[in-house]
């Protein structure tokens, strides 16, 4: 019995050892201190303590006092030299720093070097194993676009996938950035850019710098197109869900083409008798249970629906042929939906004003109904939304340039004004 209590003794000595006792600084939970940058200091801002909580939110060896180093798991700062944040499966901590273990990567060729690409909505992420590169003799630090230029040094950041230090690295999808090219054919959008990758500098060189090129292909959409145009005429908006139920983002943009895919630009300008494509959409809603529906859209000269010279070209979800033609060509089906305007007039404006009275709707009820007497505006959960196109009256006079306004663009929510009527 006697002999049991001394072995127990024995253990639980050696643990407190390799943990964090002997150091002879004031706790942190004692003094109020805290570690906002740097190593922990008490709330007089003179002593420095240690952390024993929740006190090192960075996790890092700066916490510590200088010569220990912090024990995220036993939450203390210890004089065994430790890395932090913790190394990945495939690096050694040597001296408090994360180095790679090239013993895993031992008979590797540039043939194993895959970096993958993952093509987001908004960016193209790259990444590469960091050991790998650098077994291979590639200085990862070297990572740069076809555009070398400072601005466009990729910012890396690192994850650890399947015990695996990778680095990753974001491209923004827009034409021209950093050496963007765009192509398409005739379904789909190509992103592409071109990585490069120095050798690592040594007297002995054994590799020659690599370049990769890399294309992320996108099906042909109006988000697409806008993100990689520069200056669109966009406008984006919330839109309730049925019954108020959250909130969704709207974007109702103006294009010059049947394929929705070329935005007009905002030094554009469309001229009478030439057509343009209406096109909205809503993001992040589930296109199985919703849809977006149009009711009404409104064109004035002015930025007033009601001016006396605004014709309204949708009624109902349908067209409504007068001063303006148009055609739906989808409304209420899914969460996308296209207007077609052609051939309207109006004397010397320099912008056309365009209202939508826009709603969601529930897929399982009829949405895409086509009732051109009803007036639609006043459905309960309905938006308005309105859209500046740049417009020029050639037939009034063709030899007055229209200066080009600032453009701006106003939104505004009706929600729920008159809610009789139901969906
Ligand atoms: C550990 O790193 C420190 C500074 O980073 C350096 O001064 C020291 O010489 C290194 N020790 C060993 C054994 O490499
Ligand atoms: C490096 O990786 C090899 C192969 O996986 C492994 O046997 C070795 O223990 C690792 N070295 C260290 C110091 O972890
Ligand atoms: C992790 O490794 C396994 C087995 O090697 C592989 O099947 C899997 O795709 C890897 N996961 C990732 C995210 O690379
Ligand atoms: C590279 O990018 C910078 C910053 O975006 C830009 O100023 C520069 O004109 C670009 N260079 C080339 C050759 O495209
Ligand atoms: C690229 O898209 C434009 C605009 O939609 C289209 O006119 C053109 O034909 C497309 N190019 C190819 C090669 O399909
Ligand atoms: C790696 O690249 C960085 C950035 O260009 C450079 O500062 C560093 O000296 C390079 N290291 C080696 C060993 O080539
Ligand atoms: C990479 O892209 C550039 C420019 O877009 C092109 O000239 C080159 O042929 C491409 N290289 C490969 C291997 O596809
Ligand atoms: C792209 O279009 C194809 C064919 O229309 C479709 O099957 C696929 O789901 C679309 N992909 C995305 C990401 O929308
Ligand atoms: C409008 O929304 C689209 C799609 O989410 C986005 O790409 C764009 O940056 C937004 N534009 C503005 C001006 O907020």
């Amino acid at each position: 019995m006697k002999l049991l209590n001394i072995i127990i003794l024995v253990v639980a000595l050696k643990y407190a050892e390799s943990t964090c006792s002997g150091n002879s600084f004031e706790e942190c939970s004692a003094c109020g201190g805290s570690c906002d940058t740097g190593p922990c200091i008490c709330a007089d801002s003179s002593t420095v303590c240690v952390p024993t909580g929740g006190e090192c939110n960075t996790g890092s060896n700066e916490c510590c006092p200088s010569g220990l180093y912090y024990d995220a798991t036993n939450v203390c700062c210890t004089d065994t030299p430790l890395c932090n944040p913790s190394c990945a499966g495939d690096q050694i901590c040597k001296n408090t720093t994360c180095q790679c273990n090239s013993t895993i990567y031992q008979g590797k060729t540039i043939n194993d070097l895959k970096p993958s690409l993952v093509c987001g909505p908004d960016v193209m992420t790259v990444s590469l194993s960091r050991c790998l590169l650098t077994y291979l003799k590639y200085n990862y630090s070297t990572i740069q676009l076809i555009n070398n230029s400072a601005a466009c040094l990729p910012g890396l950041y690192q994850t650890k996938v399947n015990n695996t230090l990778i680095d990753n690295f974001d491209l923004t999808l827009k034409s021209g950035w950093c050496g963007n090219t765009i192509t398409n054919d005739s379904t789909l959008v190509y992103i592409s850019n071109t990585i490069h990758i120095d050798i690592l500098k040594s007297p002995i060189i054994s590799a020659n710098p690599i370049s990769f090129n890399i294309t992320c292909a996108y099906n042909k959409s109006m988000q697409i197109s806008l993100s990689y145009s520069i200056h669109p005429v966009v406008i984006n908006a919330s839109i309730p869900g049925l019954n108020g139920n959250g909130l969704f983002d709207l974007t109702m943009a103006a294009f010059w083409d049947d394929q929705y895919s070329s935005p007009i630009q905002q030094s554009e300008t469309v001229t009478v008798g030439t057509n343009f494509y209406l096109g909205l959409f809503v993001l992040y809603a589930d296109g199985n249970k919703l849809v977006l529906r149009v009711d009404t859209c409104i064109a004035s000269p002015v930025n007033n629906r009601n001016d006396p010279s605004s014709v309204v070209f949708v009624r109902g979800g349908c067209a409504v042929n007068g001063d303006i033609n148009s055609v739906v060509e989808q409304n209420g089906q899914t969460l996308e939906a296209r207007i077609k305007v052609s051939t309207f007039k109006f004397q010397a404006s320099d912008f056309v004003f365009i209202f939508c009275d826009v709603r969601m709707c529930d897929k399982s009820t009829d949405c895409s109904t086509c009732d051109s007497s009803k007036s639609g505006r006043s459905s309960s959960g309905t938006t308005e939304v309105m859209l500046q196109v740049p417009f020029q009256d050639n037939s009034y006079s063709s030899s007055v340039t229209h200066s080009a306004l600032p453009w701006t663009v106003l939104c505004s929510t009706l929600l729920g004004l008159l809610s009789k009527k139901l969906y």
